[in-house]
């Protein structure tokens, strides 16, 4: 299913990168570009920057500034170490990323922390922008789409139906990211296809969720992707680093 009028999103994920002095360069660059051709505007586009720049960039209200990461506690209290979705908000976060691989992987983030991260997100009126995908190992075995959709039934399982235009979904193949290979884009197509029909089965405002591509998406490949019916948005990684680069991504996703 398509929805022509859709506005599609690019989200530069910085991970944790880089230095204060290149970040600052790399922020302003990006927003010089993107308000000085008014062209992009048909493409959203935010950057999820590490968590020590987020008010300082979130203060100059130049681009949305997502996130990384949120607390599974909410508000306040004594939770050493910790930051809410109530304080992101005050400081002027919009989005969350929740659910990257990296954060699965490397740091525990389990179903159920997930789960309280989606609900703290969401009830803290930010937008969430939930990763899903598979591993070359689950791939191989062909359960790619299985997985997937057991990840987005996970995020199904705890959602308020009144709360679905705050949801993005990231398709994010494990063995794409950082490694220079892309999903074809028949091949991420036909998995953005699979969640679409998942999520049209849940709810018509379910389905209506842009639904992004991640994984080494490229200047060179970002027209392709773009092309394809269900692909709604870009969430970049290495090539949100450079200007240039991120920018003429917003561009192949804002024709
Ligand atoms: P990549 O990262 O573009 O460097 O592959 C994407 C991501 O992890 O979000």
């Amino acid at each position: 299913m398509t929805n022509n009028k859709r506005k599609n999103w690019v989200i530069g994920n910085w991970k944790l990168n880089p230095y204060f002095q290149p970040a600052e360069q790399l922020f302003e660059a990006v927003a010089q570009a993107y308000h000085s051709q008014a062209a992009l505007h048909q493409c959203e586009i935010a950057v999820a920057v590490p968590s020590i720049y987020l008010a300082h960039f979130a203060k100059t209200k130049q681009l949305s500034i997502a996130a990384q990461d949120v607390s599974v506690v909410s508000g306040l209290g004594a939770y050493t170490g910790e930051v809410s979705a109530e304080l992101l908000s005050q400081a002027g976060v919009e989005l969350v990323l929740v659910g990257h691989s990296e954060r699965r992987e490397l740091f525990a983030d389990d179903v159920e922390k997930l789960q309280q991260k989606i609900k703290n997100t969401l009830q803290a009126g930010l937008s969430l922008v939930y990763c899903v995908g598979e591993s070359l190992a689950q791939r191989e075995a062909g359960q790619a789409e299985q997985i997937v959709l057991q990840q987005v039934q996970d995020l199904i399982a705890v959602m308020a139906e009144d709360a679905w235009s705050q949801v993005l979904i990231a398709y994010e193949p494990i063995w794409a990211i950082g490694t220079g290979k892309t999903a074809s884009p028949q091949d991420a197509q036909q998995m953005h296809a699979s969640i679409r029909h998942y999520l049209q089965q849940h709810s018509f405002e379910a389905a209506a969720v842009p639904l992004l591509y991640g994984g080494s998406v490229k200047p060179e490949n970002a027209l392709e992707l773009a092309a394809c019916a269900d692909i709604n948005g870009a969430l970049v990684g290495g090539a949100s680093l450079d200007a240039t680069s991120f920018i003429s991504i917003v561009q192949a996703f804002a024709q």
